[in-house]
């Protein structure tokens, strides 16, 4: 049985969740709450440059889960977390004053414009290395290579990717990890898009259809866009009672809305790892 349930979106909502933009073109417009942010505990430290390191809880929780996943606990650490506006001026600063403005435009991003001021964004380094902040050592191989093959599945991409920097304005960095959520991490990798263009990708997907849907473990994942203007909208959606539904701005031009409806049975259920990929086939039902 499905209901029809009634969603009203606010137009602050645009610029709050785990898919919002931040970048050169779109600076945050929203800082988030402290109650949001978790401290760093129970993680190994690469580095003791943040003297209280903290990330959004959800973040944090699902890194925990992804370095168990690898095996990587011991060997890879955090380097940096959440950071107030205050303290990328700081890092930018100092940057500039000691590498100059054009390592600093490739690693650092402006204040208000980098991705760690919203809690979802963590750089992770190889313990033991003689850490730098700002380009820390994360290699290729063993363990590094397990975290980053295994990260998508616990809903991270690697943010700066080499062969993306005119999108992104910002140099490979191997080290900075972002928090999206699964199923958008592992659509991303899949398609190799960075958030610049996932984002521009996701707009097409409208609330009048057609939907992009992503089959994923024991649910069919629903997804499209809501442009939100300056008086707020309203849409309807059509889900089982009960089902969950997640809804993020993507600091642009609206919200990007999930429904998680129950998929069991034959067939019902692929994992990344399972690769059925997403295809402009049958996975991009129309509505
Ligand atoms: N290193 C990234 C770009 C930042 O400063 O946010
Ligand atoms: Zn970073």
């Amino acid at each position: 049985m499905m209901v029809k349930r009634a969603i009203r979106l606010q137009p602050k909502m645009v610029h709050r969740g785990p898919l919002v933009l931040v970048n050169r073109e779109h600076p945050l417009q929203h800082a988030i709450h402290s109650s949001y942010l978790a401290s760093v505990e129970g993680v190994a430290r690469a580095s003791t440059e943040e003297a209280c390191m903290r990330l959004e809880r959800t973040c944090l929780r699902q890194l925990k889960a992804l370095l168990a996943a690898c095996g990587g606990a011991e060997a890879i650490g955090i380097v940096s977390g959440y950071r107030t506006r205050m303290e990328q001026q700081r890092i930018y600063d100092r940057s500039y004053a000691a590498n100059g403005p054009i390592f600093t435009a490739s690693y650092v991003a402006r204040p208000g414009e980098s991705e760690h001021q919203t809690g979802l964004a963590v750089d992770v380094g190889e313990m033991d290395a003689g850490v730098d902040y700002i380009c820390p050592s994360f290699p290729e191989d063993g363990v590094f290579a397990e975290f980053r093959r295994r990260a998508a599945e616990f809903g991270f991409i690697q943010r700066y990717r080499e062969g993306k920097e005119h999108l992104t304005h910002i140099a490979c960095e191997p080290w900075h990890f972002r928090y999206i959520g699964v199923p958008h991490a592992i659509i991303m990798d899949q398609y190799g898009m960075c958030l610049e263009e996932y984002t521009e990708y996701m707009r097409q997907f409208r609330p009048d259809g057609p939907h992009l849907f992503k089959k994923y473990k024991d649910h069919l994942i629903e997804m499209f866009t809501v442009e939100v203007g300056e008086e707020g909208a309203e849409i309807a959606v059509r889900t089982e009672p009960g089902a969950k539904v997640e809804i993020s701005g993507n600091n642009v031009n609206g919200c990007v809305v999930t429904i998680y409806h129950e998929c069991k049975g034959p067939g019902g259920a692929s994992g990344p790892e399972h690769g059925t990929g997403l295809g402009f086939g049958k996975e991009q039902a129309v509505r």
